[in-house]
C-alpha cells in the first residue's frame, strides 16, 4: 500500500476517533486540536500540485526540508572539523572573537593544519631582530589632483550597504570607526542616517547610483555634490564590480524597499528596483575616465578611486593606458577577491567568475609598475582578510591597505549561519527585521568593532617585525612561501 493511502486511512479513521472521543467521552480538546491540524496539514499536501515530495508523502515530507534547513548547523557543530569551514573556518571565526573582546585567543598544544597539504602558505622568519616596525599603521589617499588627501588606517571596513545588514549593525561599525579612527565604507546603498556615528566614510557610488540618481539611474550630481563635501565623507569609491558577483547587478525587492530606505536610495518606494551590473553614467573606459574627474571636482577635491574584481587583465590593461591618455587618474584602486562576500548572489557567480584574490593583486600591483602608476595609485585589498597573517600576505603582494568586510560582522557577533539573503539573520547583523536587529546594541559592539580592528593591526605589525620587516616599503613576494611537496 503506497504512502499516500496509509495517510487518507490513518487520518481519517484517527480524526473521526477523536471527534468520538470528544463528543461521547469528553475527551482530551487538545489530542483533537493535534489530530485535526496534522489530518488537515495532510490533506493540504496530498491536494496541492506543486511539490511532488509532498504530494506523496503527506507530513513527513516536510522532514526532508526541516532537514535541509538545519543541515549546515548539524554540520557545523557535529561533523565540521577547526581547520575546514567554508567561508571562513570555527579556528578563524574564534579568531575574531578573541581579537573583538581583547582576549590573546592562543590556541593549545600546535597547529591543526595539515602542514604536507599542498599549497600551505608560511612567513620566512627571520633569525635575529631587525627592530620594531617603524612607519604608523595609517598610509596617506590622495594624487596630485586631491585637495583632500585622507590619511587612512591599514585596516577598514569594506562596502556593506544599510539593507545588507541592519541599521544597528552599521551604527555599531560606525560608531567602532569613530572609536578606532578607521573607515566605514557605505556601500552602493548610500549614505545614510546610522552612518553619521562619527566614524570617517568611503562613500560609495553603485551601478545604480542610489542616493544621487535621476529616477532613470544616472547620477544626479547636485545630490552627489550635497553628500560627498559632508565633512565626515573621507573618500569616494565607484564601485565597478565586486567579486561575489562581477558583473551580475540585483533587484531589490518591493517587500524590502520600504519608505525609509527609497528615501535614502532616491527610488520609488514598494517597487522593484533594478541595481544594473554596469553604470549608466560612464558606459565607456573613456566615460569612466572622465566621471572619475567629475566625481572628485564635485567633491571638492577628495580621493576617489575605483572598486572592481579583475576579469580580462587586457581591459584593465587597456584602462591603465587610458588613464595616461586623458591624464586622469583614480586615486586607489580596491581589488575585491573573486572569493569576496555578499549578502546574495547566484552561485555560478560566486564560484566561476572574476580572479582570485592572491592573483588579481599581483596583477594590479605589477601593471601599475609596468604602467609607471603605482607611486600614485593606492592599491587597497579586499578578500578574507580576517588575521594579522591575511593582512600581511595582502602587503606582501602589493596591497597598501586592506578592507574587510566578513571580519568586522563577525566582530559584531556573527556566527556564519549563512542565512543573509534570508531575513532572518539569528544575530540581527544581515537583516531588516526591527526585532532581530534589537539584538545589536551599538554602544557595545562598537568597542568589539574598535578591538578587532587594534587587534588585528597588531598582530600583522607581529609578524611583521618576525619576519625582519620594519617598515612598509620591505614588504615583498619572496616572503610568502607555498609548500609543494618535494619529489
Ligand atoms: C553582506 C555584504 C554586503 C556587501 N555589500 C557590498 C556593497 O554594497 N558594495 C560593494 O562594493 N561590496 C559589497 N560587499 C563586498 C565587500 O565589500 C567585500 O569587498 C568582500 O566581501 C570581500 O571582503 P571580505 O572577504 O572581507 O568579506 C558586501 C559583502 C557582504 C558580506
Ligand atoms: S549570522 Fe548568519 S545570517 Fe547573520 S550575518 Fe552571519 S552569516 Fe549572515
Amino acid at each position: 500500500m503506497s504512502y499516500r493511502k496509509i495517510f487518507i486511512f490513518m487520518s481519517t479513521v484517527l480524526s473521526i476517533m477523536a471527534i468520538a472521543n470528544q463528543i461521547l467521552l469528553q475527551g482530551d480538546t487538545l489530542v483533537l486540536i493535534l489530530i485535526l491540524a496534522f489530518s488537515t496539514l495532510g490533506w493540504y499536501d496530498l491536494l496541492q500540485k506543486k511539490n511532488a515530495v509532498l504530494r506523496e508523502y503527506p507530513i513527513f515530507g516536510h522532514l526532508r526540508y526541516i532537514l535541509l534547513d538545519i543541515a549546515p548547523i548539524l554540520h557545523d557543530y557535529f561533523v565540521e572539523n577547526n581547520t575546514e569551514g567554508r567561508p571562513f573556518s570555527k579556528n578563524a571565526i574564534k579568531q575574531v572573537y578573541a581579537r573583538a573582546e581583547n582576549k590573546p585567543g592562543y590556541h593549545p598544544l600546535g597547529t591543526e593544519r595539515d602542514f604536507y597539504k599542498e599549497g600551505l602558505e608560511w612567513v620566512g622568519h627571520s633569525m635575529f631582530s631587525k627592530g620594531e616596525f617603524q612607519d604608523p599603521p595609517r598610509v596617506l589617499v590622495g594624487g596630485p589632483e586631491c585637495t583632500h588627501p585622507y590619511s587612512a588606517s591599514i585596516l577598514n571596513i569594506s562596502a556593506m550597504s544599510f539593507g545588507a545588514l541592519s541599521k544597528t549593525a552599521i551604527q555599531s561599525l560606525n560608531k567602532g570607526a569613530a572609536l578606532g579612527g578607521f573607515s566605514h565604507n557605505t556601500g552602493e546603498g548610500g549614505l545614510t542616517p546610522f552612518h553619521m556615528e562619527g566614524g570617517d566614510i568611503v562613500l560609495q557610488v553603485g551601478t545604480a547610483n542610489f542616493g544621487f540618481r535621476y529616477p532613470d539611474g544616472h547620477l544626479d550630481e547636485e545630490a552627489f555634490r550635497k553628500k560627498s563635501t559632508l565633512e565626515s565623507v573621507k573618500m569616494v569609491e565607484i564601485k565597478l564590480s565586486q567579486g561575489a558577483k562581477p558583473g551580475h547587478g540585483g533587484v531589490l525587492p518591493a517587500v524590502k524597499n520600504t519608505a525609509e530606505i527609497a528615501k535614502i536610495r532616491m527610488v520609488e518606494p514598494h517597487t522593484d528596483v533594478l541595481s544594473p551590473p554596469f553604470n549608466p553614467s560612464f558606459p565607456t573606459e573613456e566615460k569612466l575616465v572622465e566621471f572619475i574627474g567629475k566625481l572628485r571636482e564635485l567633491s571638492g577635491g577628495k580621493p576617489v578611486g575605483i572598486k572592481l574584481c579583475v576579469g580580462q587583465p587586457k581591459e584593465f590593461e587597456s584602462l591603465l593606458d587610458r588613464f595616461l591618455s586623458q591624464d586622469i587618474y583614480p586615486d586607489f584602486i580596491t581589488v575585491d577577491a573573486a572569493e569576496g562576500g555578499t549578502g546574495a548572489a547566484p552561485l555560478d557567480y560566486s564560484n566561476h567568475i572574476g580572479m582570485r584574490g592572491d592573483d588579481a593583486l599581483k596583477f594590479v600591483h605589477n601593471s601599475l609598475i609596468n604602467k609607471g602608476l603605482r607611486d600614485r595609485i593606492k592599491i587597497i585589498y579586499a578578500g578574507k582578510v580576517v588575521s594579522g597573517f591575511g593582512m600581511f600576505k595582502a602587503f606582501c603582494y602589493g596591497a597598501d591597505l586592506c578592507n574587510s568586510a566578513r571580519g568586522f560582522m563577525l566582530s559584531l557577533g556573527c556566527i556564519q549561519s549563512l542565512k543573509c539573503h534570508t531575513d532572518h539573520c539569528p544575530t540581527g547583523v544581515a537583516t531588516q527585521n526591527p526585532e532581530l536587529a534589537k539584538g545589536i546594541v551599538p554602544s557595545f559592539k562598537a568597542h568589539r568593532v574598535r578591538n578587532y580592528h587594534d587587534n588585528t593591526i597588531a598582530d600583522f605589525i607581529d609578524i611583521a617585525e618576525t619576519a625582519g620587516v620594519t617598515s612598509f616599503s620591505q614588504f615583498s613576494q619572496e616572503l610568502i612561501s607555498i609548500y609543494k611537496p618535494v619529489s
